[in-house]
């Protein structure tokens, strides 16, 4: 193999190995607080639509009765057509919905 080639390969793998660190970077940025701030908070921050307010220790023990998991398919799926489902935070995960969960839960028990 010539040496250039070898070079033009390393430089290749350096990009790939480069990329997926900034990908998994870019999986670590993602800020629960941040995003509850500025999609949840419309209404679980207010009570707006008489949803939960966070804060609320009284509300959120009595759903937590429910189980962490039974909340998170809650707001992945929405609830009785006043909670949207994934609390209209399109892009979110699964698992980021579930992080913001555990905040506002944090944040009120
Ligand atoms: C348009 C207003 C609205 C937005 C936006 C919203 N929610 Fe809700 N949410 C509600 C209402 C209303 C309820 C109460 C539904 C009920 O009990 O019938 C609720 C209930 C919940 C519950 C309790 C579910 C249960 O099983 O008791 C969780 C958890 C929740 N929301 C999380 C979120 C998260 C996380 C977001 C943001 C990603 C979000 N919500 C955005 C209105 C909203």
């Amino acid at each position: 193999m010539k040496a250039t080639n070898f070079y033009k390969i390393v430089i290749a793998f350096s990009f790939i190995f480069l990329a997926q660190q900034s990908f998994s970077a870019e999986e670590e940025k993602f800020d629960a607080v941040a995003t509850y701030q500025s999609t949840c908070f419309a209404c679980h921050g207010t009570g707006a639509a008489h949803s939960p307010e966070v804060g609320d220790q009284i509300e959120w023990e009595i759903r937590m009765e429910k189980g962490l998991d039974t909340l998170v398919q809650s707001t992945i799926n929405g609830l009785n057509g006043i909670m949207p489902p994934r609390g209209l935070c399109a892009d979110c995960s699964d698992d980021q919905l579930k992080a913001i969960v555990e905040f506002m839960l944090e944040s009120s028990l």
